[in-house]
């Protein structure tokens, strides 16, 4: 049996993003080989495969990915953790490998077993989006229940994560998304805007008076993060994350000075450092999967496409006015591919 794997080989449009066969990878001392029934695309991907001017960006050629769910397959030496047949997840993107794979050989200290019966899809999501959205509720805002708080791209992997969870916190939640959205958002509990028809800062007055105590915003971009910020009420958080609406150097640049400005303000508002989502990950995955299991939180898949056609799911992410997370998987049902479904 071979390992069939999707590698960008220059930066570009989706048509870069290649599928090779190779021999199946061995694990080495301290790895297990997983193999992978369900691998996250996000848009840290898509902005990687345009650029590799992203901080952090892998190094062409590379396999994208930073998520996936998988069960382990084989043992390399001094592994005693991990058994086989064991469902586990794991974010790739601190391991130096990406999760567009049918195998991949992974440390078996950074794998999270799962609770049995999950979903793989829907497992998947959780990984890198919902510990994200944790991390931000929590870590970043310290949100408490009663607050109201815009949420940006709602409809998005993230932000539809940021919307489940902050419903389970008990916040007063709006989203902006595109019109095709704007159901999904609603569907999930969140007042939606939409942000390419409505002026969101006018509606968040109107629909509030004062304004918000949170803004979670990963869409960036210099006017986009002083809009938010004055979508805030007195003593308001601004909680910025990512860079999905800016393109380049030039547009990161003027995102991560403006948010420096903004938190120099003497006024009420804060726009602190986001956290590392990462440095959280050993509490919250655990729970979050726990939520999963017990049917708290049902995590949106956008779509869910053979590995093989990552490319497609790359031409999806550029469109844009999907709701959840797109899904690759290795080894699809048959007649999967057809017509991506969502749900
Ligand atoms: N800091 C961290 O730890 C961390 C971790 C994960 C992700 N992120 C960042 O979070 C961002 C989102 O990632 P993702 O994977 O969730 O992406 P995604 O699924 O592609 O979602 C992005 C969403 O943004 C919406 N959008 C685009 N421009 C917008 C605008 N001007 N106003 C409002 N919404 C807008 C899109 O909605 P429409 O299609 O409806 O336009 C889409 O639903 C990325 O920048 C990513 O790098 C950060």
């Amino acid at each position: 049996m071979n390992n069939h794997r999707i590698v960008v080989t220059a930066h570009g449009g989706p048509e870069v993003l290649q599928l090779i066969e190779e021999e199946l990878p061995l694990p080495g001392p301290g790895e297990v080989r997983v193999r992978v029934q369900a691998a996250g695309v996000s848009a840290y991907d898509l902005m990687s495969r345009r650029s590799g001017m992203l901080p952090g960006s892998p190094k062409i050629p590379y396999t994208p990915g930073l998520d996936v769910v998988g069960v382990v397959d084989a043992l390399g030496a001094d592994v005693s953790s991990i058994e086989l047949g064991q469902s586990v997840a794991a974010g790739t993107v601190k391991l130096g490998t990406g999760g567009y794979s049918e195998f991949l050989c992974l440390p078996a200290g950074e794998l999270f077993p799962l609770p049995p019966g999950l979903d793989p899809a829907k497992a998947v999501c959780l990984v890198i989006n919902y510990v994200t959205a944790h991390a931000m509720l929590h870590g970043g805002a310290g949100v408490q229940a009663g607050e109201r708080v815009l949420i940006h791209g709602a409809a998005g992997g993230v932000g539809s994560a940021l919307v489940q969870l902050g419903g389970l916190a008990g916040l007063e939640m709006y989203g902006t998304a595109s019109a095709a959205g704007q159901e999904a958002v609603r569907a999930l509990g969140a007042t939606p805007i939409d942000y390419r028809n409505e002026d969101f800062v006018a509606r968040i007055r109107e629909l509030t008076g004062d304004g918000v105590d949170v803004v979670f915003d990963p869409i960036g971009g210099g006017a986009q993060l002083r809009r938010s910020y004055k979508a805030l009420r007195e003593g308001g958080r601004l909680i910025w994350f990512g860079v999905a609406g800016s393109r380049g150097v030039g547009g990161i640049a003027a995102t991560v000075l403006t948010r420096f400005f903004l938190s120099l303000n003497p006024d009420s508002k804060t726009a602190p450092m986001p956290p590392d989502a990462w440095e959280s990950v050993r509490d919250s995955l655990p729970l979050l999967f726990g939520l999963l299991a017990e049917g708290k939180i049902d995590p949106l898949v956008a779509a869910r496409l053979p590995l093989a056609e990552a490319a497609e799911a790359h031409r999806i992410l550029e469109r844009g006015g999907y709701a959840g997370k797109l899904v690759l998987l290795p080894d699809p049902p048959a007649g999967l591919g057809e017509e991506p479904i969502a749900g």
